[in-house]
């Protein structure tokens, strides 16, 4: 028999990003709040995805460093990469952070409730025996790493991200297959403690949802790097080795290295949470909703990766924040997704913000779009740190900028004020009109709107 949990104005199921983004917002807003999750509050983005590999990723940008510090003038050896030196760092900067989380959550007399949830009526999820009844229900249960079709993983030769974020070595050698947004983090992390990297993409290009440009100049500083990578044909089998793996791809080519990450996307976890079985439309495994996110079935709103849409942490937030104030009657503007800020945090980052210019073109017409690129190479921040990419803006003629596309050693710091244009809706004129500081890599940007304003300072229009 079943026990009352209680009663609060909100249940949410998951604690990831979405979750208790929006347990935060409610309880600011007084409304009383369960927070239902088997595992560590904060959820992949926190414990196995953006905050461990950005601190591997910053790790490898010391070591890469290191390495050309000569350049610099200084002298370095690098001497080696202590994995367990490195993972102390990282491990440090995820408890700080599940720290404060945890204290977040407290202050604001949120309900914590630890234990694997199921929707078992529209109001109410049930953990180990109790029910917790809401008068609206929030599910925020995430993703996981996805698979192929007779592709084992196995944790030990063959990975998911969150193996590879574990890992006690450097490998000699890896194949990343997949060379999204996982695949290039970690080939970028990899290389630059001292792999031999292979990445395998099915489709003709790498970050293959970045504007066309992008992917060559991240391809072209791959290559630099000597990151290998294969692409346009998918991958069809990997087989166990001696001493790791063998890759093989459609037409027969193959891959050998010690160890195989598996990037091929995230999947949404809905299976077997009853959700369905509640009404709610799932395709695919995602949870449809409309546009204010609600599911369509009694007061059950659904936030984050299972909602087809962009896997991104800071998208979890917003959509969090979003149903709290819905919920309490604020009315809050829809998220545009185009809107929604994209960083990749290889060496080079990417950064975008707004639509490519293939798909501008696509929306507006050839001949209403254009386009213009400021080339790191005039700008002097970017100089001294010794980097290559550029800035693109994507116009619709006598309009607003609709894409920002960005390449470059840590361009991703620039996406703020390139959200803030995009969402803004500015016009090149008025964003030329604002002062950017000297010398920084943001001028680059100030520099792209300068020019499409018609008066370049360091770039000729
Ligand atoms: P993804 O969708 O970005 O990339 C997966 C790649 O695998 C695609 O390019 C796809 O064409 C390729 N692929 C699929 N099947 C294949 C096959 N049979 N052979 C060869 N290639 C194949 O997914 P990813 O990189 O796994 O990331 C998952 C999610 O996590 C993404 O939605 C991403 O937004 C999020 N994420 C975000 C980060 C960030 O914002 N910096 C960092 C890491 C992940």
């Amino acid at each position: 028999m079943s026990q009352p949990g209680g009663t609060f104005d909100i249940v949410i199921l998951g604690a990831g990003s979405g979750g208790y983004a929006a347990a935060l917002r409610a309880a600011e807003l007084n409304l009383t709040v369960a927070l239902i999750d088997k595992a560590e509050l904060g959820g992949t983005c926190l414990h196995r995805g953006c905050v461990p590999t950005k601190a591997l990723l910053h790790a490898a940008e010391i070591a890469d460093q290191t390495r050309e510090s000569e350049q610099f003038g200084v002298k370095a050896d690098l001497v080696g990469i202590d994995m367990a030196g490195v993972n102390a760092y990282k491990d440090g900067v995820v408890a700080r952070l599940y720290k404060g989380l945890q204290g977040l959550l407290k202050n604001d007399k949120i309900t914590v409730v630890p234990g694997a949830g199921k929707l078992v009526a529209k109001d109410t999820v049930e953990v180990d025996g109790k029910r917790y009844t809401g008068r609206n229900v929030i599910l925020a249960t995430g993703s996981y790493s996805r698979s192929l079709p007779g592709l084992e993983v196995d944790g030990k030769r063959v990975l998911a991200s969150e193996h590879a974020l574990k890992l006690d070595r450097v490998p000699s050698s890896a194949i990343v297959l997949g060379g999204g947004v996982i695949g290039v983090e970690f080939a970028s992390v990899w290389k630059s403690f001292g792999a031999d990297v292979t990445i395998l993409e099915a489709l003709p290009r790498l970050v293959a949802a970045e504007d066309e440009e992008i992917s060559k100049a991240v391809e072209r500083a791959f290559r630099k790097r000597k990151i290998n990578f294969k692409v346009g044909k998918p991958f069809e089998k990997v087989e166990h080795t001696e001493n790791g793996v063998r890759a093989t791809l459609a037409g027969g080519e193959t891959v050998e290295a010690e160890i195989l990450l598996v990037a091929v996307g995230r999947g949404p976890t809905t299976a077997n949470l009853g959700y369905e079985e509640q009404g709610v439309t799932l395709d695919r495994g995602f949870v449809i909703t409309n546009e204010r996110l609600h599911t369509g079935v009694g007061n059950i709103y659904a936030v984050g990766d299972i909602v087809p849409g962009l896997q991104l942490a800071h998208r979890g937030f917003a959509q969090g924040i979003f149903i709290a104030e819905e919920i309490a009657g604020l009315h809050p503007a829809v998220i545009d997704e185009a809107g929604i800020p994209r960083v990749t945090y290889s060496d080079p980052e990417v950064a975008s913000v707004g639509i490519t210019e293939a798909k501008a073109k696509e929306q507006y017409g050839a001949d209403k779009i254009s386009t213009y690129n400021y080339n790191l190479g005039g700008n002097g921040k970017s100089q001294i740190l010794k980097t290559q990419g550029f800035v693109k803006l994507v116009r619709v003629n006598d309009g607003p900028v609709v894409g920002v596309h960005m390449v470059g050693a840590r361009i991703g710091e620039l996406v703020g004020e390139a959200q803030l244009i995009y969402n803004w809706e500015a016009f090149p004129e008025e964003v030329a009109q604002l002062v950017h500081a000297h010398p920084t890599q943001n001028e680059a940007l100030g520099e792209a709107f300068l020019a499409l304003a018609g008066k370049p300072l360091h770039s000729h229009s």
